[in-house]
């Protein structure tokens, strides 16, 4: 009876252990999804056969890609990024021009991938499908509305990926996952996609490699052939890197040294804030209900505030009436924002938009190229307050809405990494730019990652010249405790130079005269042994060693130092006096 009993009862130990397993199974799969969450529909649209030799292949031939589910593919429901929208909706009819012409150029179309709910938000999280995880920071979010395509990008599942951007929704992703990521001056398409707002509205794409992200360029913008033309002006707008949290140097130096290394130009310096004042005074006087306030950037705030309200204006246009239907399964968040709207001047804010293309269009002219950062840091934690915050958004949304309004193209390029998490910087070209802008991309990436290297190691480098200062301190404060004979303590102050930098003779020979006054004559000896490695001529090294050795009874080895140091130095009466006496004792 007892061993039935144990046997059942190892039963329940078994099963409680693998519901165990399996619990802690479903928690690491959750954690370590293999698309890192950012799929939400795997499919496969296959390219037509390759046409006959001697016709060339298809120009995306081998490529994968994916598209965020705000574009149609036929036989599938477009989610929008709402399970309610996807409930309340067909499935589609017809695939998105945009998307078959990737398909006809010989690219694969392999999955939808996940965005913002409505693709209303920058932040990437979505609550519907779960935030799809950033792959260069996974505590951090993965930015939107395009989450899902940077992500798939970023995590090496597909070559490109397209995704929307109104006010950011590819460039921020882009920068925030560590990918490439381009927002076109045209809508590209229009059709086969939800809008969003559709003055607005563009069809952007990631990709990890410039080339690819070239090719894509080429086949949707129907670009026809051309010679590359190298960029003539670069303009970094260093009031806009005052925006950003990472130093400003970190992300233009790179740039810098990679035009003068490529082109043989010095960059420009410029105050954007202030071009824009000159060139669209009316900005200032622009406020349309947003607070200009305080701002240093009253002008670029102005223009950041038309974005919104035309965002808004133009949302609500095409949605509100679906929202109003199905209200509470919309994120109130979107509900409450799209209520804030007070009554905003769309004809000022059309205005805005007007002036913005013409006053970029004089800066940059066909060759120029404008330098901004394209996020303002690391991308914030997942459900961080500051996401909510309004100067974030207000700020992240000023930088993004540069492109936006005025029409240029602008591609984000990433930088490495600084505090482990993603950065990357900004390329503009005017309006109808972007085949310059790709090629300018394509030309000096190489270059940019290099600076990006050599910029890493010249940190190690200063890391080290900053522990070789506080090296020095670290002495001065021991010189400090043995003048005051404070013996043990110039020992451990000595003891931390060493520490930081193990290569200074003095350190030892200092160390070594502390522990001569301690009576520590083995270490003393041992100091300044290593004294004389790193320094063969010092002759307090030699004299202190002397000591120590005398001190041990090791008389014939301390004459020998004494000697050195006369060798070393002929006049010295320490020396001399020490080797008459240790010579008397044996004579
Ligand atoms: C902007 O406002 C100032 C006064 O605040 C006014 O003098 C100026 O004419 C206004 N400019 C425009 C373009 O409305
Ligand atoms: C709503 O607006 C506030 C600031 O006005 C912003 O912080 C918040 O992120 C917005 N919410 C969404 C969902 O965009
Ligand atoms: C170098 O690294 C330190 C942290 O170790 C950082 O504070 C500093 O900004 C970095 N410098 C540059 C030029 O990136
Ligand atoms: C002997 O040399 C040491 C080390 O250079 C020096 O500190 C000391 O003053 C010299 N002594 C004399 C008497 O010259």
């Amino acid at each position: 009876m007892a061993s039935s009993g144990a046997a059942a009862n190892l039963w329940v130990l078994l099963g409680l252990g693998i519901a165990g397993v399996l619990l802690a199974a479903r928690r690491l799969r959750r954690s370590a999804r293999p698309d890192h969450g950012a799929f939400i529909a795997r499919l496969e649209l296959l390219p037509p056969p390759q046409p006959p030799p001697p016709q060339a292949p298809h120009p995306l031939t081998g490529l994968c890609f994916a598209i965020a589910d705000a574009l149609h593919v036929s036989g599938y429901v477009t989610s929008f990024g709402s399970l309610e929208w996807a409930k309340t909706h067909d499935a589609e009819t017809q695939t998105s021009p945009v998307v078959s012409a990737l398909v006809d150029g010989g690219a694969i179309c392999v999955g939808k991938t996940v965005i913002d709910e409505m693709a209303y938000s920058i932040h990437g999280e979505n609550k519907h499908f779960d935030t799809p995880t950033n792959p260069a920071a996974p505590e951090r979010v993965p930015g939107g509305c395009s989450s899902g395509s940077a992500v798939a990008v970023a995590g090496g599942m597909v070559d490109f990926a397209l995704g929307i951007d109104s006010i950011g929704g590819v460039r921020i992703p882009g920068a925030y996952c560590g990918v490439l990521a381009f927002r076109p001056s045209h809508a590209v398409s229009s059709g086969g996609v939800i809008p969003v707002a559709p003055s607005l509205d563009t069809i952007g794409w990631f990709a990890r490699d410039p080339n690819v992200l070239r090719r894509v360029g080429h086949l949707l913008l129907r670009l026809p052939y051309a010679d590359i033309r190298p960029p003539r002006h670069f303009y970094i707008a260093d009031d806009c890197f005052e925006l950003s949290k990472i130093p400003a140097r970190r992300l233009t130096q790179v740039v810098t040294k990679s035009v003068e290394k490529l082109f043989g130009r010095q960059v420009t310096r410029v105050n954007l804030e202030n071009y824009l004042a000159s060139k669209i005074s009316s900005l200032r006087n622009y406020s349309n209900g947003h607070k200009n306030g305080d701002s240093k950037f009253p002008s670029l705030l102005a223009l950041c505030n038309a974005m919104r309200s035309l965002h808004k204006r133009e949302f609500k246009d095409q949605h509100m009436e679906w929202i109003n239907s199905v209200k509470p399964a919309v994120d109130a968040r979107i509900v409450s924002n799209l209520s804030e709207d007070g009554d905003s001047d769309i004809d000022a804010c059309q205005d805005a938009r007007n002036k913005a293309r013409l006053a970029l269009g004089a800066l940059l002219k066909d060759d120029g190229i404008l330098v901004i950062p394209t996020a303002l840091g690391c991308p914030p934690k997942l459900n961080a307050k500051e996401l909510s915050s309004e100067s974030y958004n207000s700020q992240t949304l000023c930088l993004s809405s540069l492109a936006s309004m005025s029409g240029c193209c602008q591609v984000s390029i990433p930088l490495g990494t600084h505090d482990k998490c993603p950065i990357s910087v900004s390329f503009i070209a005017r309006h109808g730019g972007d085949r310059f802008l790709l090629d300018t991309v394509q030309t000096m990436y190489a270059t940019i990652q290099e600076q990006v290297e050599i910029l890493a190691k010249s940190n190690v480098s200063s890391k080290q010249a900053m522990n070789e200062e506080a090296a020095e301190t670290a002495k001065e404060k021991g010189n400090a405790a043995f003048k005051e004979k404070q013996w043990q303590k110039a020992v451990n102050l000595y003891t931390e130079a060493i520490k930081l930098n193990g290569k200074v003779a003095t350190y030892y020979s200092n160390r070594a005269a502390a522990f001569l006054e301690l009576t520590n004559y083995r270490q003393a000896e041992a100091d300044c042994t290593n004294a004389i490695d790193l320094e063969p001529k010092s002759v307090k090294a030699y004299l202190r060693r002397g000591t120590a050795r005398e001190m041990m009874g090791y008389y014939k080895e301390a004459v020998e130092d004494f000697n050195h140091a006369l060798v070393l130095e002929p006049m010295n009466k320490t020396a001399g006096v020490a080797v008459n006496r240790l010579k008397k004792l044996f004579a």
